[in-house]
Parts: structure tokens; C-alpha cells; sequence
């Protein structure tokens, strides 16, 4: 499986797979590939000719004060789970190939990008959709696919891709889960033993909001305390927020009677996590 650095590279692999007739699929990930990634390069290889894979560390998603120098990498495993996975080629581009010294355009989502993680994280989803535009007008894929665990993310992703009249389908798949119930995040790999431990508790109170919703629960606030509670009887954790949203809009809702996103991002100890679900499952 070959990888790929520049774009006039990557355009040339496209142009030829389209002339072919061939469809492409595309999945954007920022690398350190775990079972989650490999989920969703398996369906993209499952409904499509060819599947690209992007592996780019985007700064411009990142705070000053967020872990962009950290942030894990590995290149030869993520090329491995890739061609393992079936896809067809890797673009890892550098910053330098991606963003010009004098880069100055950015694309920038208002209303579904103001609570949950837009307020805690200033600038990240216009970041994202700066980087995901980008790679969409490079790569000019069919159809492109996105973990629900970045639910917020994938949401402001349909949204824009309807808004810009991009002509690619965006496909939405599960959140995999190590079988304690954590999900798969790249992050994961900060946490140490009791951290790893004390992590589980953002799966646990999101089961416990689900009980109270099957239950016949439907206020936003005695959801989020119940929730809450649970959270801070894990010394390790500290809550960044717990919020229930409408699930397109992404707008904060006091009852639950439509669809809903319940949303959480965690910290344990420096490492910040999120989890989701969406109501009705
Ligand atoms: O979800 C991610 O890994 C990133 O936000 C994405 C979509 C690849 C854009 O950098």
C-alpha cells in the first residue's frame, strides 16, 4: 500500500481511479490508528472501489494550550492496520504541505459549533472544517467516514458538507468500545493503570442517563445530576462538561422530547476524554 506526502502526488492516484470509473472512499484521521479507525476503513472498503486513508496531526484544530506537540504518533503501525484494513493508499502529509507560511482561509461553522466541546475547545471545529474541506477539495472523494464518538464533529461535518453543496455522502458509524466499555480513542494511550481504571466511569454515567431516559426521565437537568454525581465519585475524574442537546441543531435543551445527543467530555487526570450517546439509540 503506498503512501503518499504531496498533493500533485495524491491527485494523480485520484485522477486515475476516476477515470477508471472507480469510486472512492476517504477516511481523515490524525494517525495513531486504533480498532475504531480500522472499523471504519473496513466499511469504506466494503462499499467502495478504492479507500484512502488520511493520517494529518492538524495544528489548526489544536489550542495553545492543548497537546498538538504530544499528540501520538506512528507512522509504520498506522500504515500497517491501513493495509491490513484493505485500504488502498495513505496521504500523510507534512503541516508545510498543508497549510502555506502565509496561510490565511478558514472555514467556520457558526451555531452547531457553540456548546459542548466549541465552548470548552475555542477554534477547534474551525480547525476541523478547515482541514476536512481541504482534504475533501484534494482527495474529492464519494463518500467519507466519521466515528459517532466525535459526535459534535460529525454533525458540524453533515451540516457543512449540505451548507457547501459538497457532492460527497457523509457516512456516521458506531463507537467501538474496549469491552470494560471505554471507547477507543487515541488519547487512551496517556492514561496510566489507575487512570485506565478510573476512566470507565464516563461509560458508566452515560448507562446510568440511559437508565433514567428508559425510565421515562425526560428533564435535561435531573439527567445531568445524575450523571454528574456519578462522575465525581471518581476521585481521578473532573467533569469539563455533561450537556444534552438537540440532536441537529446541537443546541442545549431543557426536555427530552426529540431526538438528543447526551455529550461528556472528562478529564482523567491531564488526559481529556469524551462520550456519547445519542437518544433514541
Ligand atoms: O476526528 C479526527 O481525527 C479529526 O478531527 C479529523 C476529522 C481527521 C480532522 O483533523
Amino acid at each position: 500500500m503506498p503512501i503518499i506526502y504531496t498533493i500533485p502526488e495524491i491527485r494523480k492516484y485520484v485522477k486515475a481511479w476516476k477515470e477508471e470509473g472507480l469510486s472512492i472512499g476517504f477516511v481523515p484521521t490524525m494517525g495513531f490508528l486504533h480498532e475504531g479507525h480500522k472499523s471504519l476503513i473496513e466499511r469504506a472498503v466494503k462499499e467502495n472501489d478504492r479507500v484512502i486513508v488520511s493520517d494529518f496531526v492538524n495544528p489548526t484544530q489544536f489550542g495553545p494550550k492543548e497537546d498538538l506537540k504530544t499528540y501520538p504518533r506512528d507512522l509504520d503501525r498506522d500504515s500497517q492496520l491501513c493495509e491490513q484494513a484493505g485500504a488502498s493508499l495513505l496521504f500523510c502529509p507534512s503541516p508545510e504541505e498543508m497549510y502555506s507560511e502565509d496561510y490565511t482561509t478558514y472555514v467556520n461553522m457558526e451555531q452547531l459549533s457553540e456548546e459542548l466541546c466549541g465552548k470548552s475547545r475555542p477554534n477547534h471545529f474551525r480547525g476541523v472544517c478547515t482541514v476536512v474541506t481541504k482534504l475533501f477539495h484534494i482527495v474529492t472523494p464519494h463518500c467519507a467516514y466519521f466515528g459517532k464518538k466525535d459526535a459534535q464533529q460529525l454533525a458540524i461535518i453533515q451540516r457543512m458538507v449540505r451548507d457547501l453543496n459538497f457532492d460527497i455522502k457523509i457516512v456516521g458509524c458506531p463507537i467501538i468500545r474496549e469491552e470494560d466499555g471505554l471507547a477507543k480513542s487515541s488519547r487512551n494511550t496517556y492514561l496510566n493503570p489507575h487512570e485506565r481504571k478510573a476512566a470507565l466511569v464516563l461509560s458508566q454515567a452515560l448507562n446510568l442517563g440511559k437508565q433514567h431516559l428508559l425510565q421515562g426521565e425526560t428533564s435535561s437537568n435531573v439527567l445531568i445530576d445524575a450523571m454528574t454525581r456519578q462522575i465525581e465519585q471518581e476521585p481521578l475524574a473532573k467533569i469539563d462538561y455533561i450537556n444534552i442537546v438537540d440532536a441537529s441543531s446541537m443546541q442545549l435543551i431543557e426536555t427530552v422530547n426529540r431526538p438528543v445527543l447526551c455529550a461528556m467530555a472528562v478529564y482523567i487526570g491531564k488526559t481529556r476524554l469524551i462520550d456519547n450517546f445519542f437518544w433514541p439509540e
